[in-house]
């Protein structure tokens, strides 16, 4: 939370930074935009939506007007870091919006990176990886879709609404789901809830028949399980 509102702060600070650098006593004030999306549709989308806020802009904006440019995001991590570098932050945008690649789900951490290096705050709107949680890292990225891990409420949620108690994990060794199994963990142990067992498979693995097998020895019925799809 803290870190997070430290990210809050230092956009605001960039935004009145910039007003004051390039803006001066002008009545209207434009800032940059930039966004890397999947598709040439939401290219459009992002678009009309900017166009609709800037047809506003004197309620929502105080005036000031949003100068939107978008691409599609590549899919290989050292080209999306240089069209943001090239296409966007030369430009001068105040803050870049990032979704991912189209048909690919991969996190669009280089983009992160690029902009963290000049202190652009990056709005993901698809990223659910527990990685962007790491401030350390992703210093300004903010996202407006909860991490993966944020699962194990849900997982707390249906064991309360049926009084179950006792648990299995079965869950793949990525880092999302060790992150969800730390944080259940937590949860479990706050609520009364046991973990009879946690057993982790190596990530990949399609088949987890033998795994199962091996847990027919214990008392739980209850199995949460997680695993990272790899394609
Ligand atoms: C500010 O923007 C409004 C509407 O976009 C326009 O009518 C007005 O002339 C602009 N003012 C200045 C000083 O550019
Ligand atoms: C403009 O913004 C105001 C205040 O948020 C809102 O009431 C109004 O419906 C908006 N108009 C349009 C055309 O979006
Ligand atoms: C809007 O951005 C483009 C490049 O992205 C730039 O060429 C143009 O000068 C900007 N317009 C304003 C009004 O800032
Ligand atoms: C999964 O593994 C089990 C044994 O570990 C095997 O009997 C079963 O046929 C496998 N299923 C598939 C779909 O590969």
């Amino acid at each position: 939370m803290a870190s997070e509102r430290a990210v809050f702060a230092r956009c605001l600070s960039l935004f009145v930074a910039f007003h004051s650098l390039y803006c001066g006593n002008a009545v209207n004030t434009t800032f940059g935009l930039g966004a890397m999306l999947s598709s040439l549709d939401n290219q459009k989308v992002f678009q009309s939506a900017v166009d609709k806020i800037n047809a506003n802009s004197s309620s929502l904006l105080r005036g000031a007007i949003l100068n939107a440019s978008s691409y599609v995001l590549n899919p290989n991590p050292i080209r999306s870091a240089m069209d943001v570098c090239e296409k966007l932050i030369a430009n001068g945008v105040a803050v870049v919006i990032v979704s991912h690649p189209r048909d690919e789900l991969s996190p669009p951490i280089s983009v992160s990176y690029a902009c963290s290096f000049y202190w652009i705050p990056v709005v993901g709107i698809s990223s659910r990886e527990t990685i962007f949680s790491d401030k350390s890292i992703h210093e300004s990225f903010l996202r407006t879709v909860p991490p993966y891990s944020d699962q194990a409420y849900v997982w707390l949620g249906l064991l309360k609404k049926f009084s179950w108690s006792k648990v299995i994990l079965l869950t793949s060794n990525d880092q999302d789901s060790r992150m969800i199994a730390t944080k259940f963990t937590g949860l479990a142990e706050k609520n009364n809830i046991k973990i009879e067992k946690t057993v982790m498979f190596q990530t990949g693995c399609l088949n987890v028949t033998s795994q199962l097998a091996k847990l027919k020895k214990f008392q739980s019925r209850v199995i949460l399980f997680s695993a990272r799809f790899v394609p």
